[in-house]
């Protein structure tokens, strides 16, 4: 069983991603972490160049762990977990994630992670920007998770807590949508894709929602 999920930030793929895994037993990769990493060892080496990008993609030794409650994330060596998610790597990240050869290394490499947990007799789910359209066309459920403007600024602002202000929030999801349409098209779903909407969801009725979708595969 393979389950692709795709959508904007915010949009809350990232907690139903790993509470679908939870309920399934299945693996959990979140593929913008690679993308994460990625940016996090170019600001290391203080490195913007496309050429410079892709020879340290090329070259990273980077573990991604597929346990959705403990994926830890490895960069050459060092655990990045936390720093890949502080406000400056957000920033930064789309400038990696739009030099197609950084691109193709990484669908590589998140394409080998899916064949070798299913060759090890277990499923995955994966969430990002493409996995319904590249990483894995061949997916058994692909869905599309949307949610209006509002209502993902208002989740990132619980996220980040009530220090942060709304204005400055609503500016950075806006801009983070700007900046990743440049980098794939995720926010139309592609043939055989399933929208779900999870505007007036909870957490709990997406997950419901994804699953009812895998229980129907086999059915
Ligand atoms: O989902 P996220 O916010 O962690 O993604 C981080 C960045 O990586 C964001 O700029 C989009 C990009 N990304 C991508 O281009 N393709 C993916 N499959 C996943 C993420």
């Amino acid at each position: 069983m393979v389950i692709a999920i795709d959508g904007p930030s915010g949009s809350g793929k990232s907690s139903t991603a790993k509470g679908v895994a939870r309920r399934l037993g299945l693996a959990f990769l979140d593929t913008g972490s690679m993308y994460r990493a990625c940016a996090w060892q170019a600001a290391e080496d203080g490195v913007s160049d496309a050429a410079d990008l892709v020879a340290l993609a090329r070259a990273a030794d980077l573990q991604v762990g597929t346990d959705p409650d403990d994926a830890r994330v490895r960069m050459n060596g060092t655990d990045v977990t936390e720093a890949i998610r502080l406000p400056q790597i957000s920033a930064e990240v789309s400038k990696v994630a739009v030099v197609p050869e950084v691109r193709g290394e990484l669908v590589r490499r998140q394409r080998e992670i899916v064949a070798d947990t299913l060759a090890g007799g277990r499923g995955i789910v994966l969430e990002g920007r493409d996995t319904t359209t590249v990483v894995t066309p061949e997916a058994d459920v692909r869905v599309l998770l949307v949610a209006d403007p509002d209502a993902r600024v208002a989740r990132r602002h619980a996220e980040l807590g009530e220090v942060v202000d709304v204005a400055a929030v609503s500016d950075q999801v806006i801009r983070r949508d700007r900046d990743d349409s440049t980098v794939a098209a995720f926010t139309e779903a592609a043939d055989g894709v399933v929208v779900v909407d999870s505007t007036e969801l909870t957490l709990e009725q997406v997950v419901d929602a994804v699953v009812a979708l895998a229980g129907k595969v086999h059915a």
